[in-house]
């Protein structure tokens, strides 16, 4: 069944470029833009947290959670407290959408430069917050530069990057976000340490700098060739292109974009567009993967670890360093699949990663269970709780290198130029709108659900690894442009895609893959 996928398309050009210093320059600032959206995934664990933060701004958390008698698994519940962690998510949904038109009709450049300057603003107010009112409306400006960095950057690496290379460049996006989550935790954990309501503000604050960062690299950085030529500049991208592949003969690669360009003039509207019978893979596919990447329940992780490993049982500056070693490990091994994602594909890391956190779910839900049972108090011992975090870090390094990096490369690259915009939104949206409700249901699922939460989510991935395993085509090293050739070779997919997008019928095409 699954044979019906082919790793390498027949008839789909290969280019074998060069790495070149001018690709690599380009994409590593590019990458820039996941540093806001990691930043803050670090940071609001952390804050909401701190003791005096919560007394500020959130009293009634501050009293349950000083309270000796409180159930464990509700220690933090507030909607209040989700709704600031969270409302940051609906803001960067609303925006992804009308980052796709800035994107498409000015250029990805200008969409990654409004996303660091609305970042940069919220910083400000959230640094200086006095009352709950600062505090969202500065998460909310927050959460549009997200959603305009998120849309733009993907989009932006893949497209830069030579065919044989874009997995590893756009993998630079998740990289950039878990730095920011690391270096995030990090300030953290020192500014948990300062009296008074300092240590928050200097937190909060900082996410100044990555938000300079991306508005900087975004003044600096060409714009891709695929958007040049979207824009009419035919020659200018041809120079671009000679220049990122580091040689003269780029005639081939050219020529697609140029095809390309000519079918996506056809399209007039793309957001009506994208519901048409031969855009239904990229469709559902632009849906299914942000849907199921927040459903591997890794943001329960991200941004309540801290959280979690106090409700574990572990002191808040322990449940700190522990949310950071967890980072840590996230990082180094997102570098597995920048090395691994070209050579191997993202199916391969799809499989295996789905196979690893499924495994290492259902053992923390188990220990835990175990540990604390339905009702919620008890004790774990320090063994017990270095089993958990070991299992922890297992189950984050599985996510590493396949559905956080993959989430975000695998939408940027699988739809035709004339969609591609508005695909990437769709992702974006899906995405943050999943984010925001693990977000608001964490803490009272983890209340209500106790232990249980850790299968329930298990359950969701083992779905999403079938769902791979039959349903998504190799990518690797197909040009953006000829993406239409894997589609059609598809077992299922295969059927949307007229024969007129490829030049050949589907039959065809399979038997050649045989
Ligand atoms: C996901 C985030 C997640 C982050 C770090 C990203 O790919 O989209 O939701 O918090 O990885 O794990």
């Amino acid at each position: 069944m699954a044979g019906g996928f082919v790793s390498q398309t027949p008839g789909v050009r290969n280019y074998n470029y060069k790495l070149t210093p001018k690709v690599f320059i380009t994409c590593f600032i590019g990458a820039f833009g996941g540093l806001i959206f990691g930043y803050d995934l670090g940071i609001s664990g952390g804050v909401t947290s701190m003791e005096p933060f919560l007394e500020e701004f959130f009293p009634h958390v501050y009293k349950k959670m000083k309270s000796a008698h409180e159930n464990e698994y509700c220690r933090f519940d507030s909607e209040l407290l989700t709704l600031f962690t969270s409302s940051l998510y609906l803001a960067a949904l609303v925006s992804s959408l009308f980052a796709s038109t800035i994107t498409r009709i000015f250029g990805r450049k200008w969409s990654m430069f409004l996303g660091g300057f609305t970042f940069f603003v919220g910083s400000a107010f959230n640094g200086f917050a006095q009352n709950i009112a600062m505090l969202l409306i500065g998460r909310i400006l927050l959460g549009f530069g997200v959603g305009f960095a998120n849309q733009s950057v993907p989009v932006y690496l893949s497209e830069m990057a030579p065919p044989n290379l874009r997995g590893a460049f756009n993998n630079g996006f998740q990289v950039a976000i878990i730095f920011g989550i690391v270096v995030a935790t990090i300030i953290n954990y020192f500014t948990a340490q300062m009296k008074g309501n300092i240590g928050w503000r200097i937190s909060l604050g900082l996410a100044c700098v990555p938000a300079m960062m991306i508005m900087i690299g975004a003044l600096i950085l060409p714009d891709t060739p695929n958007s040049l030529i979207e824009r009419g500049f035919a020659e200018e991208a041809k120079d671009m292109l000679r220049s990122l592949r580091g040689t003269d003969e780029v005639e081939e690669e050219f020529q697609d974009l140029i095809d390309a360009s000519e079918e996506s003039k056809q399209v007039k509207h793309p957001w009506k567009n994208i519901l048409l019978p031969r855009y239904r893979p990229q469709l559902i596919m632009t849906c299914a993967i942000p849907f199921f990447q927040q459903l591997t329940g890794i943001n329960v992780i991200t941004f309540y670890a801290p959280v979690l490993f106090q409700t574990l049982g572990f002191g808040s500056k322990a449940s700190l360093l522990s949310a950071m070693v967890t980072g840590i490990i996230e990082l180094l091994c997102t570098f597995v699949a920048v090395f691994t994602v070209d050579r191997f594909g993202r199916r391969v890391l799809f499989l295996q990663g789905g196979i690893q956190m499924l495994i290492s779910q259902i053992a923390i839900g188990a220990m835990i269970g175990v540990k604390f049972g339905t009702v919620g108090t008890g004790n774990i011992g320090k063994t017990d709780a270095n089993v958990i975090v070991a299992l922890i870090c297992i189950y984050v390094a599985g996510f590493a290198w396949s559905w956080g990096p993959l989430g975000w490369l695998v939408p940027s690259e699988i739809s035709p130029l004339e969609i591609r915009s508005a695909a990437q939104a769709i992702n974006v949206a899906v995405n943050m709108f999943f984010t925001f409700l693990v977000a608001q249901l964490f803490l009272t699922m983890l209340c209500h659900m106790k232990f249980g939460l850790f299968f329930f989510f298990a359950v969701f991935v083992l779905i999403m690894t079938i769902f791979i395993y039959l349903m998504l085509p190799e990518t690797k090293n197909v040009p953006i442009e000829e993406m239409n050739r894997v589609w059609k070779a598809h077992w299922f997919w295969g059927r949307f895609i007229p024969d007129e997008a490829v030049g050949v019928s589907a039959a065809e095409l399979q038997q050649k893959a045989v």
